[in-house]
């Protein structure tokens, strides 16, 4: 992981180095002259504000990029009205990249009264042809724009954009590299994303990720492992293994590793309290993992399952590999094996081709398995993927419709599951001060609910016991009821 680095030491005069990550050090060196000569000129740092947009594995590039733009000198702002602007775009649903182009016409006024502003877009929108073909067409005051496969190279780019007022674009089709050692900026200082995979080759037939974030590879066991240890140093308690299936990480290493043995070597890092990851695809989650999940101390009792239909007709035409039957198995295997695991779900209603009937397998799933929560999706048709060219696409009343009782029910059932948990003790990681009433504090217990109970700063960051006084659907109020572990 990366380690402070004393910049005056780096040779900027010299020509850039070859080698990953030193040719980045070099342009972020390069960059703190800007960002120096900046502050004499106008008597104050710049101001840099990133945006992101999609699922945690985007939130943890946004890290990334966060602390590249610190190490490059300038100070991160909540605030869009900032001397560099990045978007950190998603593209899995239509509604995604509407929020992109809206928010870009707004970025252009402010630029149009402060042009030495710089627009940079990056992330999974910019891997997609069109998008690119648009940019170039109509939003020509964009500055700098990269894709997924070589974000890393953030700082080099940026080096380019700030010599010259052509629009800098770099997109790769796909990578098989994996640079490690980049300044990374957390935004909570006690719980922390880890990458443990990148890409994802399941082709399930209604998304895009797989077009956009490229084939499925591994980081080695000890990248991720000593990743996780200097976060521990720094005061993490709780990490969050990402990939897009976790369940098949390490097939493609040169030395083969499951999943279920780098969570038993997570699991021996000190200082680490929890453990979460996300996200499990059904059709590859092994025994050994649900042992494992058994027997851990630290593995949440949280497993996200994502179901996306209950038709095992539909389930086949969206290249799942898993049908219905199948799925309720494996879940009433998990439940045996974990007590009080908590199951949440992603589900879309209307791929094309659903039927009433197709649903009804859906609502009836979601009644067997009583999720503890389910994000539910609309079908956003994605240019490029197979069901995309599928005739029968569903009217969106039809849909609307079928998305309403479904909400309802995933609602029904996960008020139920909070309900049962009311009264018990149990432990909180408390993550903020309350929004809206700050003599609360707000925290997660091991299976993603959340809880407000009256505390204080000081309690961030720490677990402590929680009494769960009074449920409120999908969140409690609590009372404090025991020292920190
Ligand atoms: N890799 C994860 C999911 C990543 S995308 C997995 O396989 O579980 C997150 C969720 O977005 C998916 O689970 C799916 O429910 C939803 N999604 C993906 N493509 C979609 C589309 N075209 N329309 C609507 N929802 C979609
Ligand atoms: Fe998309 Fe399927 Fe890959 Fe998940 S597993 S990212 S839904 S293709
Ligand atoms: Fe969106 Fe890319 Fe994640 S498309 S959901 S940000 S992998």
């Amino acid at each position: 992981m990366f380690q402070e680095i004393d910049w005056d030491k780096i040779k900027i005069e010299s020509e850039p180095p070859k080698e990953e990550p030193q040719r980045q050090y070099y342009f972020m060196a390069k960059c703190r002259q800007f960002t120096k000569q900046f502050k004499a000129e106008h008597g104050r740092v710049p101001m840099a504000h990133v945006q992101n947009y999609g699922c945690q594995m985007n939130a943890r590039d946004s890290e990334k990029l966060t602390g590249i733009l610190e190490a490059m000198g300038y100070e991160i702002t909540d605030s869009e009205e900032a001397d560099f602007v990045i978007y950190n775009t998603c593209t899995v649903r239509e509604n995604a990249n509407n929020k992109v182009w809206g928010r870009l016409g707004y970025l252009n006024a402010y630029k149009k009264k402060h042009p030495h502003m710089k627009i940079a877009l990056c992330g999974c929108m910019m891997q997609e042809t069109e998008v690119i073909e648009k940019i170039k067409k109509s939003y020509r005051f964009v500055d700098i724009v990269f894709g997924t496969h070589n974000i890393y190279k953030f700082a080099e780019l940026m080096h380019t954009a700030l010599q010259q007022n052509d629009m800098v674009i770099d997109i790769w089709k796909d990578t098989d590299k994996i640079v490690e050692d980049l300044p990374v900026e957390r935004k909570y200082a006690f719980k922390s994303g880890v990458n443990i995979m990148f890409g994802c080759n399941n082709f399930c037939s209604y998304c895009i990720v797989p077009y956009v974030r490229g084939r499925e590879r591994s980081r080695k066991p000890q990248d991720i492992l000593r990743e996780i240890e200097r976060l521990a140093a720094d005061g993490v308690v709780e990490v969050m293994l990402l990939g897009q299936n976790v369940n098949s990480y390490g097939k493609t290493l040169d030395e083969p590793m499951t999943f279920a043995q780098l969570l038993q070597e997570v699991e021996k890092i000190e200082g680490i309290k929890r453990i979460r990851f996300m996200t499990s695809h059904p059709k590859d989650l092994s025994d050994e993992l649900i042992e494992v999940m058994g027997k851990s101390h630290k593995i949440c009792n949280h497993l996200h399952l994502p179901l996306q239909s209950g038709s095992s007709r539909i389930l086949k035409e969206m290249n799942r590999h898993y049908d219905k039957e199948q799925y309720l198995a494996l879940v009433a295997k998990i439940r045996a094996a974990v007590p009080n695991i908590a199951l949440t779900t992603d589900i879309i209603v209307g791929f094309p081709g659903e039927t009433e009937e197709d649903f009804s397998e859906t609502m009836d799933v979601v009644r067997k398995v009583g999720y503890e929560s389910a994000f539910t999706f609309i079908y956003s048709k994605r240019t490029g993927t197979p069901a995309a060219v599928k005739e029968e696409q569903i009217p969106e009343d039809v849909v609307k419709d079928r998305f309403d009782r479904l909400l309802k029910e995933v609602q029904r059932c996960s008020a139920a599951r909070a309900e049962a948990l009311t009264g018990r003790l149990d432990e909180v990681l408390v993550e903020e001060v309350n929004e809206q009433d700050d003599t609360l504090v707000s925290g997660r217990l091991g299976n993603n609910f959340i809880v407000h109970f009256p505390g204080s700063r000081d309690m961030i960051g720490k677990i402590v016991k929680v009494k769960l006084k009074e449920c409120k659907g999908f969140y409690y109020y609590g009372e404090l009821a025991g020292q920190e572990r």
